[in-house]
């Protein structure tokens, strides 16, 4: 009675894996989205349009981009972190969606480590300060100057609360005492069309979108967020050169849903790994200043600890600057 238990046992679980194996060992057999969580144009979405690109030849299935921009890149990761986790729906998240927001909300949309999986950390990104073109300043200092004394006048977009060219903006003014006000988009290729247009004063963009718009002088450069220079914009100093203390920055990873089984995560690392070691995505990344990660920072387990590690390094200067969303 016990065997015949037992052997019924063993093969309802053998009939339970066999599909999630072959499943498995036939990913991906119809295309995959990724969702981008914020509006065409801007960084996520160019760099993501990239990726998806080679990810789709070294996967021989197409990669649909899907861009589902608000709540500063939480409604397009929620949207994943929702998804089925059969390794179809992936997000690119950035330092906001996966890090930052989960100290700024007081509410998170989602928990960026119990929702999801981690797949793989594409690249770093610095974030440069860009100004409209016809704002009356010449140099870090006079922008400083200008907005201490404008402060009341002025303001600065970004690509929703608690997204990467918030909290840049957000520790910023922060460090250089500059109470500005904050008006939201879905994403920074909104909030650049609207500086260009002279609606808004400032912008803590990526690089990667900022430096076309900043060689075509349609928007003015301040500084560097990051740490050091950028060999993007070799001759721009970072604002911690010029005495404000900051280092702002942003990266992406991709996510799957949680509880993607390990074999699928693994193939569409690999899948990534390859992808990123593509000599023309490299080439075109390099000239949009953002930098693609060593293999070693490329593993799940790396962005696992990558996460923790950005969500708490994140929480004190959110906590310290007061700003909090509701
Ligand atoms: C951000 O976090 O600010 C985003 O990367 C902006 C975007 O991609 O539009």
């Amino acid at each position: 009675m016990f065997r015949a238990a037992l052997k019924l046992l063993v093969s309802a679980a053998i009939a339970l894996a066999v599909p999630a194996l072959a499943s498995a060992q036939e990913y991906p057999s119809r295309p995959l989205t990724m969702v981008i969580p914020f509006a065409a144009g801007g960084p996520t979405d160019v760099l993501g349009r990239i990726v998806a690109q080679r990810l789709g030849e070294v996967l021989g299935q197409q990669v649909v981009v899907e861009n589902v921009g608000g709540a500063g890149g939480g409604n397009g990761s929620l949207r994943v972190a929702n998804a089925p986790a059969d390794g179809y729906t992936m997000v690119l998240g950035t330092v906001g969606t996966h890090a930052q927001n989960q100290t700024l909300y007081k509410r998170p949309l989602y928990n960026a480590e119990g929702d999801f999986t981690p797949v793989a950390l594409l690249a770093d990104v610095p974030i440069v300060l860009v100004i409209r073109k016809d704002l009356p300043v010449k140099d870090f200092k006079d922008f400083v100057a200008y907005t201490k004394a404008n402060a009341g006048k002025m303001t600065f977009a970004s690509a929703g609360a608690g997204s990467a060219s918030h909290l840049a903006c957000v520790v910023f003014n922060s460090a250089a005492g500059l109470p500005v006000t904050h008006v939201p988009y879905r994403g920074t290729g909104p909030a650049m069309q609207d500086l260009q247009g002279g609606r808004v004063d400032y912008l803590c963009d990526m690089i990667s979108t900022a430096k076309p718009q900043i060689d075509g002088g349609a928007v003015k450069p301040i500084a560097i967020l990051t740490k050091d220079r950028s060999p993007a914009l070799p001759n721009l100093s970072s604002a911690t050169e010029e005495g404000t203390k900051v280092e702002a920055y942003t990266w992406n990873a991709i996510f799957l849903p949680k509880n993607a089984p390990k074999a699928i995560v693994d193939k569409l690392n690999a899948a990534l790994v390859d992808t990123m070691k593509t000599p023309w995505v490299q080439e075109r990344l390099a000239a949009l200043g953002a930098v693609v990660v060593s293999p070693d920072r490329m593993t799940p387990e790396y962005l696992a600890k990558f996460v923790n590690s950005e969500i708490e390094k994140w929480a004190a200067p959110i906590k310290a600057s007061g700003v909090q969303v509701e």
